[in-house]
């Protein structure tokens, strides 16, 4: 079987997808077997943050860990914004639902980028929940690999998001560019990435949508995980079917309840996509048929490259086991156990927090608002942008206000 990354598609990023199987709502009584919460799978049951015992030493119990799980959150910004404090330039990226311009400030002259989704688009793809998630827990989240949200706003036709222009582009230009990423490279993305899903775990967030084309670099190098149109506040499980066909977990794919540590597993298929530069369940179909790859993902036999370093397999193992009783970051340790992995052993997690160890590819940035990191896009979807129009969907998301 040929790679995926060898063939001619293999550069078209991955697009998300969302309840094509049985649930159309994150509402688990749409699944197609609920069943009451005492009767719950008592491995996905007994997950949730793990408080050791008194006296009980933990595994790893250093600053760095603890300082990244402080729930340290803010208070949703109170600037009011509108389409008229930017000018709108290029194109950085395009998804499923939305947009995303690079703009600047009239009033600071800084660049921003805005992500643009079409309110009857939302509403059609039955996304109105997930678009409000987004624009919540988005406003509430901080943390340095973590995208920031300064506001949000709407017009009779779109919803608009401001957030920081991460212009090192998408992990996934690099990775495609790269072929595959050397052992210590993909282990310090995974590294900054597992970090941050712990925080988002922490806060009780599961994020739901890990993938190279969603972890940006900031200029500095440092990854920004962007796109939160699937998290989802979830202190226990849940039953949506979403996310990316190659990155959704065994237990999604079969219409399970699920919780956190579908993100785990991710972050597994992340690695192994990062150190061979193809992900481990993939097909070679011209006509991509997600349900031949679904087949592949509960079958779950995966050929790891001969030049994976074992320990990454052994940490790979762990996290895409369809066993969720096994699955580490699921386990009564939580991610106390990843970070303790052996994969990790040279990873100083504290300063990796806090941006201390120098991230190993710096994006070539001239200027303020360069975008050459990202991929060029068709521009000629800003025209509906601010005009007048009837607004059938308006009272649909009051938490954007009305631009003016
Ligand atoms: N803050 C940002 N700075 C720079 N580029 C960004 C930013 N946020 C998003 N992008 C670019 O825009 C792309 C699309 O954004 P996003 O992933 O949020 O859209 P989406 O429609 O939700 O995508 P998906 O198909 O993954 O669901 C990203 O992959 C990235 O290239
Ligand atoms: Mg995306």
């Amino acid at each position: 079987m040929l790679p995926r990354g060898s063939i001619a598609s293999s550069s078209v990023p991955k697009t998300s997808v969302y309840g094509s199987m049985s649930s159309t709502s994150d509402d688990s009584s749409a699944l197609a077997t609920p069943y009451p919460d005492s009767e719950m799978d008592p491995a996905i049951r007994h997950v949730g943050s793990y408080e050791p015992a008194p006296g009980e030493q933990s595994i790893i119990y250093d600053e760095p860990i603890k300082k990244s799980i402080t729930l340290q959150t803010r208070e949703p910004s109170k600037h009011r914004y509108g389409l008229g404090d930017f000018v709108f330039h290029r194109t950085l990226g395009t998804g499923s639902f939305g947009r995303v311009h690079l703009v600047r400030s009239k009033n600071n002259f800084r660049f921003y980028a805005i992500k643009v989704l079409s309110k009857e688009k939302v509403v059609r793809m039955k996304q109105v929940e997930h678009t409000t998630n987004e624009r919540a827990l988005l406003s509430r989240v901080q943390h340095p690999f973590v995208v920031n949200l300064w506001g949000t706003f709407q017009d009779p036709s779109n919803l608009y998001m401001v957030m920081d222009f991460v212009a090192g582009g998408e992990l996934f230009s690099l990775l495609r560019k790269s072929t595959r990423f050397p052992d210590p490279v993909g282990k310090f993305y995974a590294a900054e990435v597992a970090l941050a899903l712990h925080y988002l775990h922490s806060n009780n967030i599961i994020y739901r949508d890990l993938k190279p084309e969603n972890i940006l670099l900031g200029a500095d190098g440092h990854v920004k995980i962007t796109d939160f149109g699937f998290s989802k506040l979830v202190p226990g499980v849940t039953g949506t079917l979403c996310g990316t066909p190659d990155y959704l977990a065994p237990e999604i794919v079969e219409g399970k309840f699920y919780n956190k540590s579908v993100d785990w597993y991710a972050l597994g298929i992340l690695i192994f996509e990062m150190l061979a530069g193809f992900p481990p369940f993939f097909t070679t179909d011209p006509q991509p048929n997600p349900f031949k790859l679904y087949e592949l993902i509960v079958a779950g036999n995966v050929v790891y490259p001969s030049y994976f370093d074992e320990k990454a397999k052994d940490l790979i193992r762990r996290f895409i086991t369809a066993d969720v009783t096994e699955r580490y970051g699921n386990l009564k340790y939580g991610a106390k156990d990843i970070f303790a992995h052996a994969w990790f052993a040279e990873v100083p997690w504290e300063r990796l927090y806090k941006k201390e160890i120098p991230a190993p590819y710096v994006p070539k940035i001239e200027s303020d608002g360069d975008a050459s990191q990202f991929a060029r896009y068709n521009e000629n979807n800003t025209l509906d942008y601010g005009r007048h129009a009837d607004d059938p969907f308006g009272h649909a998301f009051p938490d954007f206000d009305y631009s003016t």
